[in-house]
């Protein structure tokens, strides 16, 4: 298993192609956090960047219904990020299990649409609301989402003015008045 400093890595919740995702203990703070680390040996610049803005990303996010990002570690080659744990499972992992009654499922969209309307006032659009990128902390009830990876932001000063990522290449669509 990984070894990344002041972290005890407690168990892996998830594998996959660009991502590495485990649950680890502080070992100042005795508080659980959740890591995410970089699956690429040696990650491009761009990827590099990437993952950077989504931690701005996450951070210009200033609610509950967002899992808090609260530093970035250089680790190898790459970075690890460090999440929030508040008991939160994937909705993909819980539909594995169990099904929502229909009240449950009624009260899920409400909580996140009310999410999503706060992700945009603060013109951020998530880009990528799937299963897999919505916890819930199934005793608490507790609604957040994760994975800012696709996200856009939309700039104040001109809503045409965006930073988006198409594919793995951060593209800027600085458009001018006169288009
Ligand atoms: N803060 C968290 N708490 C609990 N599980 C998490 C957390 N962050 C990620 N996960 C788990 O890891 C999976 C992948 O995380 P995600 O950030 O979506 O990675 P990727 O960018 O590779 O899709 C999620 O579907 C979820 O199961
Ligand atoms: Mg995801």
């Amino acid at each position: 298993m990984v070894a990344i400093s002041d972290y005890e890595v407690l168990e892996k919740l998830y594998e996959g192609r660009r991502s590495l995702v485990c649950r680890a203990q502080n070992t100042t703070m005795q508080q659980s956090f959740i890591l995410k680390l970089m699956q690429a040996e040696y990650p491009s610049l761009e990827e590099l960047g990437r993952y950077r803005l989504e931690y701005d990303i996450i951070n210009r996010l200033e609610t509950d219904g967002v899992v808090q990002a609260y530093e970035l570690i250089p680790h190898q080659n790459g970075l690890v990020r460090v999440l929030e744990d508040f008991g939160g499972e994937s909705l993909q992992a819980l539909l594995q299990t169990q099904r929502f009654a229909l009240v449950e499922f009624l009260e899920l969209a409400i909580v996140l649409t009310d999410i999503l309307g706060r992700i945009h006032a603060a013109n951020v659009i998530h880009k990528d609301i799937n299963p897999a990128n919505i916890l819930l902390n199934p005793q608490s009830r507790q609604v957040k989402l994760i994975d800012f990876g696709n996200s856009t932001v939309l700039s104040r000063a001109n809503p045409s003015t965006q930073m988006c990522w198409k594919g793995r290449y951060l593209i800027c669509l600085l458009s001018r008045p006169d288009g």
